[in-house]
């Protein structure tokens, strides 16, 4: 952002207890996915019952509530964001926002199986940039890890994505055993088609089993041995996210490195997110919440929305509690990331 533009952009009025000026939410659209990652879902998942999710109306009023509290950067999630019915309609609705400049970016994150039906229209829409989830570049890999999941239409929902001028950014779960031997590979494809790629721990959200602790590979062990074969620098890129940027000197692209368990990130966290039922998690990491449903339907104008938000603003802690290791098998918390979308 030029000077000139950041003396024009008004502070956020979202400023935690911390010090730390709340910019950007995070919004899962709907619990619901047409995939089912092993280190995301189980196979069965109960998912929540329509009357329980925001109506498409009341999504658009709490993200304007933020824009209109001074938040910048929108990014919806899920689930799976592109599975929810309508929600071409959202995206159209918020992208009024960018057009009078009170929002900078409007954005996603997908598994791309949509993406050659959407990424036009995303386009048209304003969105500039998104992120695509793949692990793996192998098709009975990816279905063993998505188990639902077809490799070739994510490939397909990817260059169309390029092709409508979106800028793609690859995100790549690390897995034990699965995909660690491939991440090489992962990253000369990724920065050779202009995309940078981020690597993310596996994180102990939700219950799926006895898996956890076998998939956890700890990123400080993949940049070890990715040091072997490449030259990696260290470089200031941020994003306002948790990713640390390394360039890569071989390829001349940029890897993020998103390691929540070996790194805390929580000292620069500018974000919140919202569940698709309007509940308010204040942290990634913890259970503390505030229910945001009830004072959206409690009134038609926004006063309670408003107020609960700030309420809920001033309870954001410090950071979060995540373990894996031997003794804390189970989640840290109960919920899936598919809840919070990550
Ligand atoms: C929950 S998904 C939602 C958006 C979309 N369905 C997708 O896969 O990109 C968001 C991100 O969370 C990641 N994710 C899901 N469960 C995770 C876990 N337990 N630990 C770390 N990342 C996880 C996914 O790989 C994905 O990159
Ligand atoms: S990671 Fe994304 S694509 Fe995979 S099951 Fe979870 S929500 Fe669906």
């Amino acid at each position: 952002m030029g000077l000139e533009r950041a003396a024009s952009v008004k502070p956020t009025s979202l400023v935690d207890p911390f010090g730390r000026a709340v910019s950007y939410l995070r919004v899962s659209v709907t619990d619901r996915c047409d995939f089912r990652c092993v280190y995301c879902m189980a196979e069965n998942m109960n998912f929540l019952p329509k009357q329980d999710l925001l109506t498409l109306e009341e999504l658009d009023r709490l993200c304007s509530a933020f824009v209109a509290k001074g938040v910048r950067k929108l990014r919806l999630t899920g689930g799976e964001p592109l599975v929810r019915r309508g929600v071409m309609t959202l995206i159209g609705s918020l992208s009024r926002h960018l057009a009078s400049g009170a929002l900078d970016e409007l954005t996603l994150t997908t598994n791309g199986s949509q993406l050659p039906k959407y990424a036009d229209e995303l386009a048209a829409h304003g969105v500039r940039r998104i992120n695509v989830s793949l692990d793996t570049l192998d098709a009975d890999k990816f279905r063993a890890i998505t188990r639902w999941g077809e490799l070739d239409k994510v490939l397909d929902g990817i260059a169309a994505a390029q092709a409508a001028g979106l800028a793609v950014k690859i995100n790549a779960v690390a897995l034990k055993g699965v995909n660690e031997d491939e991440i090489p590979d992962l990253i000369e494809w990724a920065h050779g088609r202009g995309m940078d790629l981020t690597l993310i721990e596996v994180m102990p959200l939700g219950d799926i089993g006895d898996e956890r602790l076998a998939q956890y590979l700890p990123l400080s062990m993949v940049r070890a041995r990715l040091a072997e074969r490449f030259t990696l620098d260290d470089i200031d890129y941020r994003t306002g996210g948790p990713a640390r940027y390394l360039r890569v000197r071989e390829t001349g692209g940029r890897l993020g490195l998103i390691t929540p368990l070996t790194h805390n990130f929580c000292e620069s966290c500018n974000r919140v997110r919202v569940t698709c039922t309007g509940t308010l998690f204040m942290c990634l990491g913890q259970n503390d919440a505030a229910d945001l449903r009830a004072p959206l339907r409690a009134s038609e104008g926004n006063g309670p929305l408003l107020a609960a938000i700030d309420e809920a603003i001033s309870r954001k802690p410090k950071g979060h509690d995540f373990v894996i290791d031997r003794r804390h098998r189970g989640p840290a918390l109960d919920r899936h990331m598919s809840v919070t979308g990550g």
